[in-house]
């Protein structure tokens, strides 16, 4: 079982021909709301392949937060650790798409900074195979979820922010981008860790213990990168579930991250299983 410890949002993404710079408004083209928030997508992306999930997350009291929480469900996800937190809103997020499917996110917590883990979601962590946290959650919370861990840990640094010990110290793979490297590792012994980076359309860097391995991504149409990282993250710690080295399930999530762009919307073009198994045994 996968124990996916983060972060719902409610995404407000608009399609502009290119981000405003300071002091600069532009108009866009559509406005989509649709649900995110780095652990429900990573949760989903773990799920459409086929992987065992539960969620571990706080949202509001309100229908729409109800809303996101059945939707869950739908995707196949266990929410049954996913609190509904009393007088507060759920986590939103306001995302500009440009016109090269670059995004740039503006996030406010609401209930996702509530989270705090009870007796119940403390056994799950500890029950699961592989537990994946990312840092939209408070640093306590992630701290503990990643000590609370027996399984594999896999911790996806974002947004960026510099590393404590407490949290390094536990984490067996680290998956950031460029940016999130550089403000997560400054100063920090990286020691045994497997540090995955992202680099968008380049693919992804494999390093562990003194070994550097590069994998592809696959070509496609970029409509949109919001929830690539997230796919990217879904799909790795589904594949470590199934047992699969680090070096091939980060194939494996390559090709899952890639084909997520081809839509707009975080988890939209999420494949499913076939869809990546598909697409991989077209470029072997
Ligand atoms: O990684 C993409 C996600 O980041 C979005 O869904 C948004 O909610 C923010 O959490």
């Amino acid at each position: 079982m996968i124990a996916v410890v983060g972060s719902v949002n409610i995404d407000f993404v608009f399609e502009v021909e290119r981000h405003p710079t300071p002091g600069e408004t532009v108009t866009a083209s559509a406005l989509h709301t649709i649900y995110g928030g780095k652990g429900a997508n990573q949760a989903v992306a773990a799920a459409r392949l086929g992987g065992v999930v539960t969620l571990v997350a706080a949202v509001g009291d309100d229908a729409q937060s109800t809303e996101m929480r059945d939707d869950l469900a739908s995707e196949g996800v266990d929410v049954t650790r996913v609190q509904i937190a009393g007088g507060t809103s759920s986590g939103l997020a306001a995302i500009t798409v440009d016109a090269h499917g670059e995004n740039s996110i503006v996030v406010y917590p609401g209930a996702n900074h509530v989270l705090t883990l009870s007796d119940g979601d403390r056994s799950a962590i500890a029950m699961a195979s592989v537990v994946l946290v990312q840092l939209e959650v408070e640093m306590a919370v992630a701290i503990e979820a990643v000590q609370v861990a027996t399984g594999t840990v896999i911790l996806n640094a974002a947004p960026a922010t510099p590393l404590p010990k407490a949290l390094l110290g536990h984490v067996d793979t680290l998956i950031v981008n460029e940016h999130e490297r550089t403000v997560a590792l400054e100063g920090a012994e990286t020691g045994a860790l497997t540090v995955i980076t992202t680099f968008g359309a380049e693919g992804v860097s494999v390093e562990a213990r003194g070994t550097s391995d590069h994998v592809p991504s696959i070509e496609v149409e970029v409509v949109d990168t919001t929830g690539a990282g997230d796919t990217f993250c879904g799909a790795f710690a589904e594949a470590v579930a199934r047992g699969e080295a680090v070096l091939n399930a980060a194939k494996w999530a390559a090709v899952a991250a890639s084909l997520a762009t081809t839509q707009i919307g975080a988890r939209t073009a999420m494949p499913i299983r076939r869809d990546v198994e598909r697409a991989l045994r077209e470029i072997t």
